[in-house]
């Protein structure tokens, strides 16, 4: 299945993505741990993006499209992948389209994470996550076996730079002028579904799943 997921930071996408690539075995592509992972590394790229995600701003078009494109059209993503940040803006979201058109293959469904600035507010500065593995915890509704510890590694857990309050409401500024224009350009394509991302880890997961049986039966 090809998948996207969209929706405000901190809605809880990584978290569910995770889940849902581990259980289908799917590559779970998050254009934000890619990113991560380049700046960490001191690539050019990873240095030209670093300035960008600690102001909470989109790193340009041109820096990420043809890293994303490239990835969703390796061999391993033939069966399926899901998108996890990508695409963000009306460029990006053409550029895929364009891609897999070229492949004869489409988006099976974009799912919409609809979560409040509140609750956005809330998980990001709660946020903790593992510089070793990727793990992410929050300090109240993922807490991990020992406080600010991994329990998959065992390295200790940090915050992110772009998790701070000042920064949050920049990336959601950001969000609402380029990146919530996708809900209606996917709407319009009819493969938009919509979930309420105020609920809990486990009760996205059980909604989550039903819309696959659903996506993959080709029900509305
Ligand atoms: P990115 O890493 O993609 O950040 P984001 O979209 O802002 O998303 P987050 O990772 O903050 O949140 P999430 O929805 O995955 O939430 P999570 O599951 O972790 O991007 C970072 C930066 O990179 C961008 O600002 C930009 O600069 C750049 N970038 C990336 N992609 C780009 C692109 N395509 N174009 C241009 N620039 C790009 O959950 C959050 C917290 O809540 C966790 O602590 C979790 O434990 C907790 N939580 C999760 N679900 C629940 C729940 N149901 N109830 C309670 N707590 C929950």
């Amino acid at each position: 299945m090809r998948l996207v997921f969209l929706g405000p930071p901190g809605a809880g996408k990584g978290t569910q993505a995770k889940t849902l690539a581990d259980q289908h075995g799917w590559p779970h592509l998050s254009s934000g741990d890619i990113l991560r992972a380049e700046a960490k590394a001191g690539s050019p790229l990873g240095k030209k993006a670093s300035s960008f995600m600690e102001a909470g701003k989109l790193v340009p078009d041109d820096l990420i499209v043809d890293l994303m494109v490239d990835r969703v059209t390796r061999p391993d993503c033939r069966n399926g992948f899901l998108l996890d940040g990508f695409p963000r803006t009306a460029p990006q979201a053409e550029a895929l389209d364009t891609a897999l058109g070229g492949r004869k293959v489409a988006l099976d469904a974009v799912i919409y994470f609809a979560c409040g600035d509140a609750a956005v507010l809330q998980r990001i500065t709660g946020r903790r996550t593992c510089p070793q593995c990727g793990g992410v915890y929050h300090v109240q509704a993922l807490r991990p076996r020992v406080e600010g510890v991994c329990d998959r590694c065992g390295a200790a857990l940090v915050q992110r730079k772009d998790d701070s309050e000042a920064v949050v409401a920049q990336r959601l500024a950001t969000y609402r002028l380029q990146t919530e224009p996708l809900i209606e350009y996917y709407r319009d394509r009819n493969v938009l579904r919509q979930i309420d991302a105020e609920q809990s880890i486990e009760a996205i997961n059980a909604e989550l799943a039903g819309i696959l049986t659903k996506v993959s039966a080709r029900e509305p």
